[in-house]
């Protein structure tokens, strides 16, 4: 029912598979690599700060999953004024992706979201920039870069906007609330974007849709980062544009340790098969490709099974949408009420916070935590006590909150340990307990 997403803007992608002494030769069809995202408190991001403790790290990522909900509200304001523009969410994703884009390759940090779609960059010449740590990128130094003219069939699929016939094809993305808005506007381009696999070769996609950006600003972008990379469901997302060179497959396997990347693979390298893997429906509404959403049936607490009111559950398929850029998993505020009093009961200790709710608990200490399973459609997914706590030094916190809108949020705390494979031909999503340190 739920259109998956269909590559009708998307090139033709040709891709090229090149090792590092840049021999490179031609693939097409199928194939498979791997890339490393790079969480932005880890010593590799150019987010890191030393002197932030844990507790600190775990509060600020608190926040920034409420942030991060309050653009997931399919009826906000800013959604139902910019109906064109489809992509509303905040930008403050959790991980980086490092990329390059033209010929020669010039590389670029960018914040990997899996709540937008547009892969882009801010561009020389800059009108209104945001102040960017990195050098600019200059599209007139790349042989490969073309900009998308208005006059063309696809400048009007992308619903791009023209000055004139000869103009190039202008995209506008707006992220952000009212209070916190942030936008990139610039020229919709193709050029050659090419990835670092973790193989040491690298994997060159020719002709891919990318913004330009000369006019960005807004409370979602710091300098650390020089643009997004969108891995949504959208059609111009990075997912959407490799298409059918990937198989519509790809996954990721996430790590909480600081010091270890976690890992984003495509096409064969992203079949998640084996013991222990357990699979569930996966949902697209036509209206909104860019989220993936499954359905949640009920959340266990040792032998205690929450079961969500059926009024909670979506028409046409999902209640919940999984992201790996929100920190925290977000529920509908009753349901979470009832779990949080069973986990609450289940541990019985002194909280020192309400929300998140924190309990203390010293560092060396064992921390008895109960079994949480959350069953979503066919799909029984055990948590290990990392995945439903955080630990500070004095505490740990429950990962999971109230949603303070209609949309829940399965957050990354929660997937982590996980290899999470997406397969948007099979429209499933499949989980398998991994050591991702190990991936
Ligand atoms: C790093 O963290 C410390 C402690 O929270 C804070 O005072 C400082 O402003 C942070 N530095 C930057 C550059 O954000």
């Amino acid at each position: 029912m739920a259109a998956v997403a269909t590559i009708s803007i998307a090139f033709a992608l040709v891709f090229l598979v090149c090792a590092s002494d840049f021999s490179c030769a031609s693939a097409s069809g199928r194939g498979g690599f791997t890339i490393d995202l790079i969480h932005r408190d880890s010593p590799r991001s150019p987010f890191y700060n030393s002197s932030e403790t844990p507790s600190q790290r775990l509060k600020n990522a608190f926040g920034r999953s409420f942030d991060r909900l309050s653009h997931f509200n399919p009826s906000s304001e800013v959604a139902q004024l910019d109906q064109a523009e489809s992509t509303i969410i905040k930008s403050d994703g959790e991980y980086l992706i490092e990329f390059s884009i033209g010929t020669p390759p010039f590389p670029i940090k960018a914040i990997a979201d899996t709540g937008s779609d547009l892969i882009w960059t801010q561009c020389k010449p800059c009108n209104n920039c945001y102040q960017q740590n990195d050098p600019l990128f200059d599209p007139s130094k790349s042989s490969t870069y073309q900009t998308i003219p208005c006059s063309s069939n696809q400048c009007n699929t992308l619903q791009g906007s023209c000055s004139s016939q000869d103009s190039a094809c202008q995209y506008e993305v707006r992220y952000g609330d009212r209070s916190h808005p942030s936008h990139t506007i610039g020229d919709y381009a193709a050029d050659t974007v090419t990835l670092a696999s973790t193989t040491g070769t690298s994997v060159s996609f020719l002709n891919t849709l990318i913004g330009c950006g000369h006019d960005n600003a807004g409370t979602s972008f710091h300098p650390q980062a020089s643009g997004i990379v969108g891995l949504g469901g959208g059609d111009e997302s990075l997912i959407s544009q490799l298409g059918t060179s990937i198989d519509g497959k790809f996954s990721y396997c996430l790590t909480l340790q600081n010091d270890q990347t976690s890992k984003l693979s495509f096409g064969d390298n992203a079949v998640v098969s084996g013991s222990g893997v357990v699979s569930t429906p996966l949902f697209q509404h036509p209206s909104q490709k860019t989220f993936f959403f499954l359905t949640l049936e009920a959340i266990s607490v040792d032998d205690t099974k929450i079961p969500l009111s059926s009024s909670s559950s979506a028409s046409g398929g999902g209640n919940i949408v999984i992201d790996s850029g929100t920190t925290f998993t977000l529920l509908e505020p009753s349901f979470y009420s009832e779990l949080e009093e069973a986990v609450d009961k289940a541990i019985g200790r002194e909280r020192v916070n309400e929300m998140p709710p924190c309990y203390k608990v010293s560092a060396s200490e064992d921390f008895k935590t109960p079994n949480i399973i959350v069953h979503f459609s066919g799909a029984d997914v055990k948590l290990e006590q990392n995945n439903a706590f955080r630990r500070g030094s004095q505490e740990a916190c429950f990962a999971f909150a109230p949603s303070e809108n209609s949309i829940s949020i399965y957050g990354n705390v929660a997937q982590s340990g996980f290899l999470v494979g997406y397969d948007l031909k099979g429209k499933t999503v499949s989980f398998k307990p991994t050591d991702c340190t190990k991936f």
